[in-house]
Order: structure tokens, then C-alpha cells, then sequence
């Protein structure tokens, strides 16, 4: 007779009010069979971003986990991966044998990450390892939510335009980073994306806009197109499209870059560490 097969507990989904946004509890994402795990997605794509509570993963069962999602990306720059599994990249202010661990402040603006590029990631994953009790929030906001209470006049103007990233350019401005090598540019060309995007899943629309590698908007004047991008994170960004995670350790949280806007938040980082893991996993040319 064939033994039956060991099934992981379900998962509670808890989702906030307002339908952005859910936590999760009761399962072990590393443990999760395919029910469990069909679940989760489900929800990533329905409220855009998730937390697990009380997750315990060691680097690779974490890069193992994440994978189940889709083909994993790695970051740009290779200086603060982990020594061993380059697809986890480090958030830190620790120092270690005389050298910094991770990055420090990175992610403060908001923004959807690697969107400069052709195929901007669709999930990224952070796992706590060491959370500072006050600080460091990631703030989230809603660009479905933000895109469908524009009036129609203004939806029907964004419709078609194209906004420019440009990573080499917002790069040469930053003072605190070394300068692109050549390898780095050859995979870092300017790209134009539908400002209004559409979710390959749930086929909802998106602002899909941003700041920092944001050059502008195609065949506008420069100036004018920054403009226009700024006064709509502004509006995108407004308290009521807002939700601000507050981390725990073991919190590991899982958002949409394809529909969501996020920010980090400063701590005081002579008082606290902290210390998360970071994933990102490969999305689709935007349309
Ligand atoms: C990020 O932008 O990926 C990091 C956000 C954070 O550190 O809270």
C-alpha cells in the first residue's frame, strides 16, 4: 500500500480592509505543498503584497522557496550579494571582518525595482533576520487603487505614453557609488515603458511610474515629462493608496512590483541593526 502523502497545514489569509495587502499565517513557505503555495500566489496577486509571519529559512531554503515563483533575477550590482548564493542580496549596517555586509539605506524613494529595465522584475522578497523595534518601515502604495480613482479625462490623457528610464544617467548623479563599468552599461541601456500598465494576471490597470531612474516622458520635453511623472507620485502616493509594513523578525514579504509602488524609511542606525534578505524574481516586458 503507498503511504499517503504528507500534506502542509493551509494558509490564513488575512487581508486588510481595503483589499491592499495581506498577512499570512500558519504555514512555512519553505514547507508549503502545491495547495499551500497555490494559495500564497494567489493572494501576491490579489492584494500585492503579502507578509509571512514567523518564517524560518536558511539562505538556501529561502532562494529555493522564492524560486517556486519564477526564474529568479540578480541584482545589478554583485558587491553586496551573498558569498555563495549571488540570487540574495543584502540589506545591512553591519560590519564584519572589517567590511560592510550589506547595503545600508538603499531603496529610500519611491519606486518599483528594476523597472530601467526591459523586463522589470515582478516579485521582489524581503526576509527579516534583524529588525530595529522602531524605523525602517517599507512603505507600500496602491497604483491599481491609485490608477482607477483618476477621473477619465486624465486616464484617457496618460493613455499611450511612454515614460524613459535611464539607469546610466540617475547612476553618474549618485556620489556614493562607484561608476558603471562597461559590462554594467551593456545591460543597463535606457528602455520606455506604458506609464499605464496592465496586470498579466489579473488584467487590472496600473500607473506604473516612479522616481529616481526616471528621465522622463518619451517625445516630451524633459522638464515637462519629470513633471508630470512627479505630480503623479505625489497623488499615487497620498496616505489613502498607503500601507506601512512594520517589521518583525521571521516577517518575509513578497510585493508586486507591477502594480505597487514602495519606499524605505530611515532608523535610527546608530542605536539599531538591521539585517534582511533580499530576492527578486524575473516579470514580463510590460504592455
Ligand atoms: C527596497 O527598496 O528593496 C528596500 C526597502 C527596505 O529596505 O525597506
Amino acid at each position: 500500500m503507498q503511504a499517503a502523502a504528507t500534506l502542509s497545514p493551509a494558509p490564513i489569509i488575512t487581508p486588510n480592509a481595503n483589499g491592499f495587502g495581506a498577512e499570512v499565517t500558519g504555514i512555512q513557505l519553505k514547507d508549503a505543498d502545491a495547495a499551500s503555495f497555490a494559495a500564497v500566489e494567489a493572494a501576491f496577486n490579489r492584494y500585492s503584497v503579502v507578509c509571512l509571519r514567523d518564517q524560518r529559512m536558511t539562505p538556501p531554503e529561502m532562494r529555493d522557496a522564492i524560486k517556486r515563483f519564477g526564474p529568479l533575477e540578480t541584482h545589478t550590482l554583485l558587491q553586496y550579494t551573498l558569498p555563495g548564493i549571488p540570487e540574495i542580496y543584502v540589506l545591512a549596517n553591519i560590519e564584519e571582518n572589517g567590511r560592510q555586509i550589506g547595503a545600508h539605506n538603499e531603496g529610500i524613494g519611491w519606486h518599483t525595482d528594476l523597472s530601467y529595465k526591459e523586463t522589470p522584475v515582478m516579485m521582489t522578497a524581503l526576509y527579516g533576520l534583524i529588525c530595529p523595534p522602531e524605523g525602517a518601515d517599507t512603505l507600500f502604495a496602491d497604483m491599481t487603487s491609485a490608477y482607477e480613482a483618476l477621473p477619465e479625462d486624465e486616464k484617457r490623457a496618460l493613455d499611450g505614453l511612454r515614460i524613459h528610464h535611464s539607469y546610466q544617467s540617475w547612476m553618474a548623479t549618485r556620489a556614493d557609488r562607484a561608476p558603471l563599468t562597461e559590462a554594467q552599461k551593456a545591460l543597463t541601456p535606457d528602455v520606455k515603458h506604458p506609464l499605464i500598465r496592465t496586470h498579466p494576471v489579473t488584467k487590472r490597470k496600473s500607473l506604473f511610474i516612479g522616481t529616481g531612474t526616471v528621465w522622463g516622458i518619451d517625445g516630451m520635453d524633459r522638464a515637462q515629462g519629470k513633471a508630470l511623472v512627479d505630480r503623479l507620485v505625489e497623488y499615487a502616493t497620498a496616505p489613502r493608496f498607503q500601507l506601512a509594513h512594520k517589521w518583525r523578525e521571521g516577517d518575509l514579504v513578497l510585493w508586486d512590483n507591477r502594480c505597487t509602488l514602495h519606499t524605505g524609511t530611515l532608523f535610527d542606525d546608530q542605536k539599531y541593526k538591521r539585517h534582511i534578505h533580499r530576492m527578486m524574481v524575473k516579470g514580463d516586458l510590460p504592455f
